[in-house]
């Protein structure tokens, strides 16, 4: 397969490796299912980018649950609901009522989103809402927020793979890397 074009060429280091992300996701698995235990769990993945999260890590939560998607914007845009700085683009097919809802996203940045988002799911009258991130950067925060479960802790680095992308590439990378500068600069 000569010519075959390699993602891995586009990276210039590796963050977190696909085993380290295996491991972690088993972890927080194990951890959820024993907190939520008897409870009316509700698995909410953020699209685009917690797509690969969402899929490991429903497989690896061993109780019933449901799942359910949302795509929300900080910015304006057409034909949106607009709830104050968030635009739901695509809002959940669930009724929240007497749900434990889980949020499931791949990077807590600014945390500026979130921190719009979560007021108007707790507005519906679910029993509970606690969110549930891959990624964090925790030196880029704004928002007064902080993930209820955590998989690592990330530099204040541009990072591609595991669902996150640059100019919707790279989603498919199955680990967390930082791009060569010459790809951002093309
Ligand atoms: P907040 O509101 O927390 O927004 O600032 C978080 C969203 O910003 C995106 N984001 C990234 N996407 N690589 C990406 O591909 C990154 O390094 C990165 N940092 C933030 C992402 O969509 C996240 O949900
Ligand atoms: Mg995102």
């Amino acid at each position: 397969m000569n010519s075959m074009q390699s993602m891995d060429r586009d990276i210039d280091h590796i963050l977190v490796s696909e085993e380290q992300l295996q491991d972690k996701v088993a972890a927080l698995g194990e951890q959820i299912s024993r907190d939520y235990q008897g409870r009316d769990l509700l698995l909410v993945s953020i699209l685009k980018g917690s797509v690969v999260f969402m899929a490991d890590l429903m497989r690896a939560i061993k109780i019933p649950c449901g799942i359910d998607f949302m795509v929300v914007s900080s910015y304006g845009g057409a034909n949106t609901e607009s709830t104050g700085l968030v635009k739901i683009v695509k809002d959940l097919d669930a009724d929240l009522t007497g749900k434990d809802v889980l949020i499931v996203e791949d990077i807590l940045d600014t945390g500026i989103t979130l921190s719009h988002l979560l007021p108007v799911l707790r507005m519906r009258n679910p029993n509970s809402v606690r969110l549930c991130t891959i990624l964090s950067k925790p030196s880029r925060r704004k928002a007064d927020i902080e993930p209820d479960y955590l998989g690592f802790e990330v530099p204040d680095e541009f990072v591609v793979g595991y669902g996150l992308d640059f100019d919707e590439k790279y989603r498919n990378l199955p680990y967390v890397g930082v791009l060569k500068p010459e790809i951002y600069s093309k």
